[in-house]
């Protein structure tokens, strides 16, 4: 060991040396701000049925559902993302229950508004839950998803939960020329204010396994690889993008995420509007399975995973972790 210290001009441990320091000289921070909790509602009363392959995430029935936003809310968190669990006698082949002004994700909005008014409310617009076969949108006889027909569908259903009071909008389904059809009819009817959540850069996935289970909605016959994107290509997210938001798009979003990181990046870079990343189903459930088995610290990985899609350039993160962050930078930091 020498004494003498070697010449060295730069020392990148200097910054390094005291957590005040490492601090002051942090790029990115993830805050409960950024964060979108998803949630799933379902018919009943009295009624919060965890979801097997995601631990620590449930199906409520409204009534304690409205119990859960009130909490979300106190524990800071600005939005929520709903999706609803269709019983099988609700569901048909063209999805018509996704419109009923009486459905269960319009109820649901109703409901929130007066309980908690302020908590931005996201809606999910796509088929799969509402549809027999699950597929986001129609299907021919030979098993082809139908692109404008599928539209028309979507439209009304961005109408109706318009109309039930939802802030934003969320097309998930990949259709060809949604967001277009969506804002010129939310316009049209008056609903100008109502945002559109784009996803835009939406993958044909095996992470969305788990949110498949809890919507029992997985798709009864073939995949989803004609309407959502392949995995290899990057290109072909930066055309989807542009045409989001030329079609009227007010937030982009690439999902999944932890695979897709160089995705957020290069869309932070095409874009000024902000970049939603999507922590999905099965990215949550990797994390939750490791930390029960015992082989990860949960919180320090929960952390450090949304962290990563920060500096990946995403500005909001839906993820089923919002309530534990928000719990650990409440107790913990
Ligand atoms: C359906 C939809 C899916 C998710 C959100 N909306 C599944 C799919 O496209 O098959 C996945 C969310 C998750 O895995 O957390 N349009």
């Amino acid at each position: 060991m020498s004494v003498k210290p070697l010449n060295f001009l730069q020392r990148p441990r200097r910054l390094r040396r005291t957590a005040k320091l490492r601090q002051m000289v942090r790029e990115t921070t993830l805050s409960v701000d950024d964060l979108i909790y998803p949630i799933f509602v379902m018919e009943g009363e009295g009624q919060k049925v965890e979801i097997a392959s995601m631990p620590g995430c449930y199906r409520y029935s409204l009534d304690l559902l409205l119990k859960e936003i009130a909490e979300v809310s106190s524990l800071g968190i600005n939005a929520i993302a709903l999706f609803p669990v269709i019983p099988e006698h609700k569901k048909d082949d063209t999805g018509t229950e996704s419109y009923n002004p009486e459905g269960l994700v319009q109820q649901t909005v109703k409901a929130i508004k007066q309980v908690v008014p302020d908590i931005v409310i996201i809606t999910d617009v796509a088929l799969d839950p509402f549809t027999t076969h699950g597929h986001d949108g129609l299907v021919d006889e030979q098993g082809t998803i139908l692109n404008d027909p599928t539209v028309e569908v979507l439209v009304k259903m961005a109408l109706s939960q318009a109309a039930a009071g939802a802030d934003f909008v969320a097309p998930s389904d990949m259709m060809d020329g949604r967001i277009g059809a969506i804002r010129q009819a939310l316009d049209a009817e008056g609903y100008i204010n109502v945002g559109i959540l784009a996803y835009s850069a939406k993958y044909a996935s095996a992470y969305y396994g788990p949110f498949r289970d809890a919507l029992e909605s997985a798709p009864k016959f073939g995949d989803k690889k004609t309407y959502q994107m392949d995995a290899a290509n990057a290109r072909e997210a930066i055309k989807e993008v542009e045409l989001d938001i030329a079609e009227g798009a007010d937030i982009v979003m690439v999902k999944p995420a932890l695979a897709y990181l160089d995705i957020i990046q290069q869309i932070r870079i095409a874009t000024q509007l902000p970049v939603a990343a999507y922590n999905v189903s099965g990215e949550y459930a990797m994390i939750k399975a490791a930390s029960q088995m015992g082989w990860i610290d949960e919180k320090k990985v929960i952390l450090e995973t949304l962290t990563s899609m920060k500096r990946a350039g995403a500005d909001l993160i839906l993820t089923y972790f919002a309530k534990d962050v928000a719990l650990i930078k409440k107790y913990e930091v």
